[in-house]
């Protein structure tokens, strides 16, 4: 009897210092914490790393690319076993993912893209379709206004890969409808205050909005800030203006309930369970990986 419990107890003490043997440290630099969806997948990614096992080094840029690169090399000078980035904008990459290579610390982009040189200076991007999110916001528009419409656009962050492709994706779209076009776009940040600011000026710069049909924002909480500034001028969005977004954040998904807004995008939030299993495997054996792994995107819209 006490054999055997001894035996017990060395096995668990065994699978204990295995298990502590097999953490990995991985350093994971974030874009900032602006609008609701950025918290939530920061969230995420802290929880479900405690479910794999992972001592996560976590650094927040505030929205500022160069705070992203001190801590990419800071994560370098630590020897870190892999670095994870959402990059805030596509350029500018190149020098620092040299410098990951030259340590031999494996970068895996999660959410937004970069535009490299040497395409192997990351092992692998995991993230939503942003060209995908535009092209669903655009059909769903075009089937709604019956290929009729003036839209208002709240452009993401300036050279951040989601502005680029979802504006790509939604122009794509509306491009085989010669009724529809943008009539003024801007950017809003990525934030409900920028949002609120740019529909403002929307609102003095087309006399109330006067003919226009829709809001695209390529966020939710861009597009909250703006369903802000409609109701303060008299304005009822959801029915005056449709209001298509991108992310399916709580706040919207009321603001669908209350008929303030018509249609969202879902962008998941929880990335871990996508990204952790792929960046295990590959420090265990190391092999070529698809140049980005997708993960699915959705409309979904009041009714
Ligand atoms: O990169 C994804 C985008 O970044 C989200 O749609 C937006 O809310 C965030 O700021």
């Amino acid at each position: 009897m006490l054999k055997n419990a001894l035996a017990g107890a060395a096995f668990a003490v065994s699978a204990l210092v295995c298990s502590t043997a097999f953490a990995q440290t991985i350093g994971f630099s974030q874009v900032g914490s602006e609008g609701d969806w950025r918290p939530a997948f920061s969230a995420n990614m802290q929880e479900s790393a405690k479910d794999y096992g992972i001592d996560l080094k976590f650094a927040n840029a505030q929205g500022k690319q160069e705070e992203q690169l001190r801590a990419v090399r800071a994560f370098i000078a630590q020897g870190v076993d892999a670095i994870i980035i959402a990059p805030v904008v596509v350029t500018g990459w190149d020098q620092v993912l040299q410098e990951a290579k030259e340590a031999e610390i494996p970068i895996f982009l999660v959410d937004r893209d970069v535009e490299v040189k040497d395409p192997s200076l990351y092992v692998t991007r995991i993230s939503a379709d942003f060209n995908l999110e535009g092209k669903l916001a655009g059909a769903w528009l075009a089937a709604e206004s019956k290929g009729t419409c003036k839209i208002v656009e709240l452009q993401g962050t300036t050279g951040s890969a989601p502005a680029i492709e979802r504006k790509k994706g939604f122009e794509a779209v509306i491009g085989q409808f010669p009724a529809m076009e943008i009539v003024a776009t801007q950017s809003g940040d990525f934030t409900t205050e920028g949002g609120k600011k740019v529909m403002e000026a929307f609102i003095k710069s087309t006399n109330n909005l006067d003919g226009i049909c829709a809001s695209f924002a390529h966020n939710d909480n861009m597009q909250l800030g703006a369903i802000q500034a409609m109701k303060e001028a008299g304005l009822k969005p959801g029915k005056d203006v449709l209001m298509v977004s991108v992310d399916y954040v709580p706040a919207i998904v009321e603001a669908l309930k209350a008929g303030e807004a018509n249609a969202s995008v879902e962008l998941r939030s929880a990335v871990g369970k996508f990204i952790y299993p792929v960046i295990l495997d590959y420090l265990k054996s190391p092999q070529e990986l698809p140049k980005w792994i997708v993960i699915p995107s959705d409309l979904h819209t009041a009714n």
